[in-house]
């Protein structure tokens, strides 16, 4: 989704906006562009369709010297990917502004405004903003007195960013819906739609709340003021992963480099949660050992592959902790008539904590009688964490790419400690819980022996590559695992792909399997291992290529027509972490092979701030 930056510095920003930009890239954006205001005081503009690539050479052509400027990648909602409609936008020659969100009553303020004399260049809705401010700029003192009045008029989601010629050394910031955050430097200030586009400047942010408005001004002035226009102080943060966080380092994507941190994150997310026998039910907070011991329900909501964590966890809850649970994607379950039976814990999934269909749901479901809300979340100070109850951070660490890879098998352990965590107040079996502590501990080393198949598994993809369709099959707690696995492929190497549960295939998906239709199964060692073989002798039967990973002890070899990647073998409770793995390298070879944008697929953002 969209990306902002800004900056007021002691030295031209420039530089300072264009690599925020391209540590923004990983969101997806289709264009880019810039407003600076010049030491002469003129506010002038450069805008590009494509990468920011093209936006920097455009730089080149024609600099911007200057100490105050926004920055911003456009993610087309309203109008098409054009240099028009490319960010900044603005009113006359001497105001820009920067949107990520949506206006939703922009229609009826731009026939006002046009009514009242203002021009429009643009299809967006961001333009209105614009005009706005700028009209309020005519009958207020300053910047901030004009975007205030301004954004009394707005009704949807912003993240926002002002400049204005009238005032230069000035922005204002303001968001309501979409995350924006203040970077503070040293004698300068900076602002960023995520800490990660400043974190070459500055490691230390303040996270503005909703409603919040903030100006920056020279000398590194931060004045932030809540939604009731009160001059308020926000807890200054300073970011733990460090820089290299939002590097490739060796690795020639962001995909493949957070593919391989996985062991180590998994251990991050065990790091100081899980007891000599038992999971630590405090991680999730000191009130959670009262709620859980209260909890008779479970509702999980997410989107995209965190939905997919959540259907894991139904498994797991059902089995280990007794409780009921269901599971449902955020922008379903936030226009559905939910019957909420009493105790039922609201658990919300999500990498970035921005998700604007989750981050709906957990509002909606705020008003809904649930005992609490739970966020199991990558991102510290994000929107979905600081409006839950309790939070359970994930420690995967930055995820740039696109497709999500590291937060997902994150996710799965934490949610493996909540069904651990439920399961003591619920009497879980001591044994049951030693075990799977156990098994849990020694997770990260076996992840290391997966990846450590990479090469067979780069072997495997080649017979993809001119594929038009791939089928996924799982059962149990793997058939989520096999939507995921179907979910990478479709989303980095284009490859039309579905997944089933390999027991629905007779029902009529059978009907597709030929030579073309490579279909691919997880077959670890669980009780319906026997069920499973039986499926894939069905597909064999009908011509169809397998491709299948399984366990080491289960006895399916190789065959003709069947390939076979052995895993190590694995509780059979955390096969689904493990199993993930193998369907994210498949993917990811198969896109390179391909020669698609493995980090920021076409028509998709990391963060979907947008409903
Ligand atoms: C998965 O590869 C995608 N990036 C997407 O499905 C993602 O999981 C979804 O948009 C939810 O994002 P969130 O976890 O940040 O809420």
């Amino acid at each position: 989704m969209c990306g902002i930056v800004g900056a007021v510095a002691e030295r031209n920003v420039e530089a300072i906006l264009l690599e925020g930009l391209r540590r923004l890239e990983y969101r997806g954006y289709d264009s880019a562009g810039m407003a600076v205001v010049s030491p002469q005081g003129a506010l002038q503009r450069r805008r590009a369709v494509g990468k920011v690539a093209a936006l920097a050479e455009c730089l080149g052509d024609a600099p911007l010297p200057g100490r105050c400027g926004i920055a911003h990648t456009r993610w087309a909602t309203h109008g098409r990917p054009s240099e028009t409609n490319a960010h900044p936008h603005q009113s006359g020659e001497g105001l820009a502004v920067v949107h990520n969100g949506i206006i939703e009553n922009h229609e009826a303020l731009r026939r006002e405004l046009v009514a009242d004399g203002y021009r429009f260049d643009s299809e967006t809705d961001t333009e209105v903003v614009a005009h706005l401010v700028a009209r309020e700029r005519g009958r207020h003192a300053d910047l901030l007195a004009a975007v205030r009045h301004a954004l009394a008029r707005l009704e949807g989601a912003y993240a926002l960013a002002v400049v204005s010629a009238d005032d230069p050394g000035t922005i204002v910031g303001a968001r309501k819906g979409s995350p924006l955050v203040v970077g503070v430097g040293i004698g300068e200030a900076f602002l960023g739609s995520d800490p990660l586009a400043l974190l070459q400047v500055t490691d230390r942010f303040v996270y503005l709340e909703e409603g919040d408005v903030v100006r920056l001004s020279a000398g590194g002035r931060v004045e932030v003021f809540d939604a009731a226009g009160a001059a308020v102080k926000r807890e200054v943060q300073t970011f733990e992963h460090g820089d290299g966080a939002a590097s490739k380092g060796d690795y020639r994507h962001f995909m493949l480099k957070e593919i391989h941190e996985q062991p180590a994150v998994i251990a991050a997310a065990l790091e100081g949660r899980l007891g000599e026998r038992a999971a630590l039910v405090e991680s999730f907070g000191p009130e959670a050992e009262a709620l859980f011991s209260r909890v008779r329900q479970v509702h999980i909501v997410a989107c995209g592959t965190s939905y997919h964590a959540g259907m894991v966890a139904r498994y797991w809850l059902e089995r280990f902790a007794g409780v009921p649970v269901q599971v449902e994607v955020a922008s379903e379950y936030r226009y559905r008539r939910v019957v909420v039976p009493e105790d039922t814990l609201f658990v919300t999934l999500s990498q970035s904590g921005e998700t604007a269909d989750t981050l709906a749901a957990l509002r909606f479901a705020r008003e809904r009688g649930y005992l609490a809300s739970l966020a199991i979340c990558n991102v510290p100070g994000s929107s979905l964490v600081r409006e839950s109850d309790l939070c359970l951070m994930t420690q995967a660490g930055p995820e740039i790419g696109v497709a999500s890879t590291k937060a997902f098998t994150t996710q799965l352990t934490a949610l493996m400690l909540l069904t651990l965590a439920l399961g003591r107040v619920r009497d879980l079996a001591e044994e049951t819980q030693a075990e799977l502590v156990a098994a849990l501990r020694g997770l990260p080393r076996l992840v290391e022996r997966v990846l450590a198949l990479d090469p067979q598994i780069e072997a495997l993809s080649t017979a993809f590559a001119e594929k038009h369709h791939a089928l996924f099959l799982g059962r149990g707690a793997h058939f989520p695992i096999a939507l995921e696995g179907a979910l990478k492929l479709k989303e980095i190497s284009y490859i039309h792909a579905e997944a089933y549960p390999a027991g629905e295939l007779k029902h009529g998906p059978l009907a597709l399997v030929d030579s073309e239709m490579p279909v691919i199964s997880v077959a670890p060692n669980d009780e319906l291992l026997d069920k499973l073989k039986s499926n894939l002798q069905e597909v064999r039967a009908r011509g169809g290529e397998l491709f299948v990973f399984a366990d080491e002890r289960v006895g399916i070899e190789e065959a003709e027509g069947i390939r076979v990647l052995h895993l190590p073998h694995v509780h059979e409770a955390l096969a689904p972490i493990l199993y993930t793995l193998p369907l994210q390298l498949l993917s990811y070879h198969v896109a390179v092979l391909k020669g698609t944008d493995v980090d920021q697929p076409r028509n998709l953002a990391k963060s979907v701030t947008v409903e």
